[in-house]
């Protein structure tokens, strides 16, 4: 096993240990970069970086990249990525929405839209990226089978993913069915990742990133690859880490 893991007690000690590191890096490089996920798992680490923002640390030179944003959405809705992300982070921070940088869901021709982003995330280099993980091990919205080689792209849900997020819509038939997602290539560039995972159904999954075989089903076991990982888990999520095969 190469990647760094912290096991933690719970989520909102993990979020705070993860904040802690993203303030030093903000106070050492207040222009940093750094790229946001979206789902349940890094809110606590959203709630900690607010506090830390509270106790006077400056973040508004900070530019925030997210991984992906749904097609289709019409602008503005509750559970579009922007949207979520400006409740989540942007909101809570006090930070100006100019900052956050999210692949735009609701352009006319979707691989422009993804190509622009993929030149925006390059040009800016992403200095810190957090990730969650889905339950079949996706990273961002890269399914499993997703070329390890691929930027920021147009791609399909699998029926998993659509039905793990039907909890933020009114039905399962409501999840759209595309995105736009950074890459598995886009999110390896990045100088340093930080994955937060929590609850026994994300167990299998994180084991399979953490110390399976690096391979396109397990799109998260790519991170094996990357020099400077750090994987924050609670105990439930680690319970598979361990175990003897
Ligand atoms: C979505 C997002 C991913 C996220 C995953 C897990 O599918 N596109 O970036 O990691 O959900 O979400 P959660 O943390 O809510 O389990």
């Amino acid at each position: 096993m190469t990647l760094d893991v912290e096991i933690c007690s719970g989520t909102e000690v993990a979020g705070q240990r993860v904040a802690a590191r993203i303030a030093a890096l903000i106070r050492d490089k207040p222009d940093a970069v750094i790229g946001v996920a979206t789902g349940s798992s890094p809110e606590p680490v959203y709630r900690a970086l607010a506090r830390f923002v509270d106790d006077g640390l400056d973040a508004s030179g900070v530019r925030w990249f997210a991984l992906d944003e749904y097609i289709g959405l019409p602008p503005g809705h509750p559970q579009s990525y922007r949207a979520v992300l400006e409740r989540v982070l942007i909101g809570p921070l006090g930070l100006h929405p100019t900052s956050l940088h999210v692949p735009d869901g609701t352009a006319a021709d979707p691989e422009v839209a993804a190509e622009a982003y993929e030149a925006a995330i390059a040009g800016a280099g992403v200095d810190l990226q957090i990730l969650g993980i889905g339950g079949n091990g996706h990273i961002g919205f890269n399914e499993p089978g997703t070329p390890f080689s691929a930027t920021t792209h147009r791609a399909t849900l699998t029926e998993s993913t659509r039905r793990a997020n039907a909890r933020f819509f009114p039905s399962a038939d409501a999840v759209p069915v595309e995105c736009l997602t950074q890459g598995l290539a886009t999110i390896m560039r990045a100088g340093r990742i930080e994955l937060v995972a929590s609850g026994s159904h994300k167990a299998d999954a994180v084991a399979a990133a953490v110390r399976g075989p690096v391979t396109e089903q397990c799109p998260a076991s790519i991170l094996q690859r990357h020099p400077d990982v750090c994987v924050n888990l609670d105990t439930d999520s680690a319970a598979a880490v361990y175990e003897s095969s």
